[in-house]
């Protein structure tokens, strides 16, 4: 794993939530649900890229092309995320979809491996806004031990080689670490952003 501190200064991280509010005007957020159960996430969330992760009780974890309540194409991925994916992802193509995370201040998210996608040769890359979030990463199985480190706003954080499948999630955001305006968007205290590559090229 690349953890890279404060790799977006306070000006690209005013761009990148400009941003999110142009993806989220286009594509609403929404509270996607577990499989089976239908409990909701504790995030809401959007997607841009030609691909967008959701999740419902009847279909499951999925990508899709369109948003699950529109039924419109996601937005397209900003430029300055395909640029941070060029210099940092080290893959031959280009990402496919960029998953949009709001969290509220009592918001978290399970371990969880991110193994949706059909090529694991890619890394994923995120990047967090706004509050800080401790973040808890283990190992491929697990039951694997695990550590846990601060997200910050600006942060990237690069899973690739063994890291690409290992578990991971959010154990807790820390509300008011972060003045970022937010917009329209001012009752999230976080958000995460995170591309992927989900087809082979
Ligand atoms: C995720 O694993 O999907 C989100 C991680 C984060 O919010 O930093
Ligand atoms: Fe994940």
């Amino acid at each position: 794993m690349k953890h890279l501190s404060q790799y977006f200064d306070r000006e690209s991280q005013v761009i990148l939530m400009q941003a999110v509010l142009e993806v989220v005007s286009l594509a609403p957020l929404f509270t996607p649900t577990m499989p089976r159960t239908g409990k909701p996430f504790s995030v809401r969330m959007t997607n841009c890229g030609s691909l967008g992760w959701v999740s419902d009780k009847t279909a499951g974890y999925r990508y899709q092309a369109a948003h699950p309540e529109t039924g419109e194409a996601w937005p397209a991925i900003p430029q300055i995320l395909l640029e941070l994916w060029s210099k940092m992802s080290g893959y031959p193509g280009p990402p496919e979809a960029c998953l949009i995370n709001v969290y509220g201040p009592d918001a978290k998210m399970g371990l969880h491996r991110d193994e949706d996608e059909n090529d694991f040769s890619a890394p994923v890359i995120s990047v967090s806004l706004g509050d800080t979030a401790r973040f808890r990463i283990g190992g491929p199985k697990r039951k694997d031990p695990t550590r846990s480190l601060d997200l910050v706003s600006g942060d990237v954080l690069l899973l690739d080689g063994e890291s690409r499948l290992a578990y991971h999630g959010i154990d807790r955001i820390k509300p008011g670490t972060s003045d970022l305006p937010r917009g329209i968007l001012d009752e999230a205290a976080r958000i995460n952003l995170t591309l992927r590559r989900v087809t082979l090229p």
